[in-house]
């Protein structure tokens, strides 16, 4: 029972986490959308907290088609800075919670859907299978032109890469501002959200869209919806519940 103008989410943080995990372990589909805060425990650099990527820099110089079309070395520069940074970073406890949930429901025949708008590759690190990754990775590039793509991992690439294909310039794989996601990747998310019995958002402040839409659609399709987070988001308020606290230290509580 609670008290008038009190809402579920202002119970203890342990009673919302035992709700959660009766949610989950229970679900016969399930949905997740994890955002930069997930991979933050790792030691990866969130985008708009206190010493996040966007920090001094305006982003579309670096994470743009314009900018790449005024200074394509600024942003493979950049771009290769953070992928040698992910070189000696590991998953940690919230993608290995993950992969659990997907291990143990696919196990009893449920169905498991993780999109993810990291670049970062952590949650195949932690061995989830078929992630969706809504903003593409930074460890491949592509042709600015043509269908080539190439993984590149860790290892610092030539100063400007060429296509071997068509001689064209080559780019990070990575979803830019004012670019369309990859359409087989958000139209399986979008289905999943929509046809999901609980939908799961973790460490994303929920203002990039249309990624952030998953959460609405979910919602409105009736999902039971959960919000991992440090702090309160875009989404806080659509959601059923919602958790404050480390992903790497909820997420392990909810799945167990
Ligand atoms: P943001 O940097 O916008 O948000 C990170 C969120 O993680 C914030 O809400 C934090 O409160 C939360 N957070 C931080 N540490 C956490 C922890 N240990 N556990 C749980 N939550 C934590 O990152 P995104 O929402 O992922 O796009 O940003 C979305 C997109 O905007 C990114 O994919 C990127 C960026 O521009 C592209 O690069 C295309
Ligand atoms: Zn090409």
């Amino acid at each position: 029972m609670q008290e008038a103008g009190q809402t579920v989410n202002d119970l203890p943080l342990d009673d919302l986490i035992a709700q959660a995990r009766q949610l989950v372990t229970h679900a016969s589909s399930l949905c997740v959308l994890t955002g930069a805060g997930i991979s933050a425990e790792s030691g990866v650099p969130t985008y708009r907290g206190s010493g996040g990527l966007w920090r001094g820099i305006d982003a579309g110089d670096v994470a743009s088609p314009e900018g790449f079309r005024c200074d394509p070395q600024r942003v493979w520069q950049w771009h290769n800075e953070r992928r040698m940074a992910l070189k000696d970073v590991r998953p940690n406890a919230g993608h290995q919670a993950l992969a659990r949930l997907q291990r143990a429901l696919e196990a009893r025949g449920g169905r498991f859907v993780l999109a993810t708008q990291n670049v970062d590759g952590l949650h195949q690190a932690a061995g989830s299978r078929s992630v969706l990754e809504l903003h593409g990775s930074i460890l491949a590039s592509r042709c600015s032109v043509c269908d080539e793509r190439r993984e590149i991992g860790f290892e610092p690439v030539a100063d400007l890469p060429r296509c071997p294909k068509c001689g064209r310039l080559m780019r990070p794989a990575i979803v830019w501002f004012g670019e369309m996601l990859p359409e087989d990747a958000w139209l399986a998310a979008a289905e999943a959200a929509a046809t999901g019995e609980v939908f799961l958002t973790v460490g994303t402040s929920a203002v990039v869209y249309p990624a952030a839409g998953l959460i609405e659609i979910a919602a409105g399709a009736g999902a039971r919806t959960i919000e991992v987070n440090l702090e309160p988001t875009a989404a806080s308020t659509r959601v059923g519940l919602a958790l404050r606290g480390k992903a790497g230290d909820i997420l392990p509580q909810i799945v167990e």
